[in-house]
């Protein structure tokens, strides 16, 4: 059995966590988790696209109704057109399999109107949600399944900063949204990531009810574990874990596009009642 010790050291950059507790192997790809932002030029084993997809439909999924689907790209000129839209982030153009994930509401859609049958429900802030819900289970399977191949992740959030030329390069017809995107890949071993520091679990584990006041102490701990980790990685991130945090939500203009999402949604046919 492996020993459980030094991954959690890592996870929480804290020497005195352990877990008195039956370790397994899912359990280390899991906490072994880093995102990937390097990726050598080998491709993929054939039925890799497969297997990650049928892991992400074993997610559970809202009352069964699947609202997700995922659109794989891997041809050069649409990852190009994909990483401009999301920022220039070069991992878009390197790795050899980029997803995107959707919320998908224009199946139900659809079948309904093969049928006939009313579908109001459709145009609820509800449904979104859990479309947004059931993308991100999905994909989240399929990382999992890619880290224990072997393989590196790291997902796009930035294919929300403009969502509607997302939409025209994939072709999505109205009630579909791109959640994020995925690269895949072999990460390339001589930019190796290392696992990031989470917050104490004081300050994320709350038992019975919330408390907001008893995680300051947890968060000040957490300020010195990233400073130490930025200054390991030779990261360039000005501030604590605190302040740089901060900074991504000072104002509307600090989401990157994103603050227009609302309008972004309505665009592609959801109504968000
Ligand atoms: C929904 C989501 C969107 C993300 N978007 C981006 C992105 O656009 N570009 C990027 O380089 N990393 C992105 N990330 C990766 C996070 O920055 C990363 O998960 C976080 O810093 C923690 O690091 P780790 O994954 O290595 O543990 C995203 C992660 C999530 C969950």
């Amino acid at each position: 059995m492996t020993d459980s010790t030094p991954i959690l050291h890592q996870r929480y950059g804290d020497r005195s966590f352990s877990a008195n507790f039956p370790w397994n192997d899912c359990l280390t790809s899991l906490l072994s988790h880093r995102s990937i932002r390097a990726y050598q030029d080998r491709a993929l084993p054939k039925g890799t696209l497969e297997v990650m997809i049928a892991a992400a439909q074993s997610a559970a999924t809202s009352s069964n109704l699947q609202t997700w689907s995922v659109v794989a790209i891997e041809q050069a000129e649409r990852k190009q057109r994909l990483s401009e839209l999301a920022g220039n982030q070069a991992h878009i153009r390197q790795c050899p399999l980029f997803l995107v994930w959707l919320a998908d509401l224009a199946r139900l859609g659809h079948i309904a109107e093969q049928r006939q049958l009313p579908h109001a429900g459709l145009d609820y802030l509800e449904m979104f949600v859990m479309a947004i819900i059931d993308a991100a289970l999905a994909a989240q399977n399929a990382v999992v399944a890619a880290e224990s191949l072997g393989l590196g992740t790291v997902y796009i959030g930035a294919m929300r900063n403009q969502p509607e030329e997302v939409a025209a390069v994939l072709n999505l017809p109205p009630h579909l949204f791109a959640v994020f995107g995925l690269c895949v890949g072999y990460a390339d071993p001589v930019q190796p990531a290392s696992i990031k520091p989470r917050l104490p679990q004081a300050a994320i584990l709350h038992r019975e009810t919330y408390c907001l006041e008893s995680q300051t102490e947890s968060i000040d701990r957490y300020n010195q574990v990233m400073q130490d980790f930025y200054q390991a990685q030779q990261m360039n991130v000005s501030g604590d874990w605190t302040e740089h945090s901060v900074k991504r939500v000072a104002s509307g203009a600090a989401l990157t596009g994103r603050d227009r999402l609302k309008v972004a949604l309505q665009n592609l046919g959801f109504q968000l009642q």
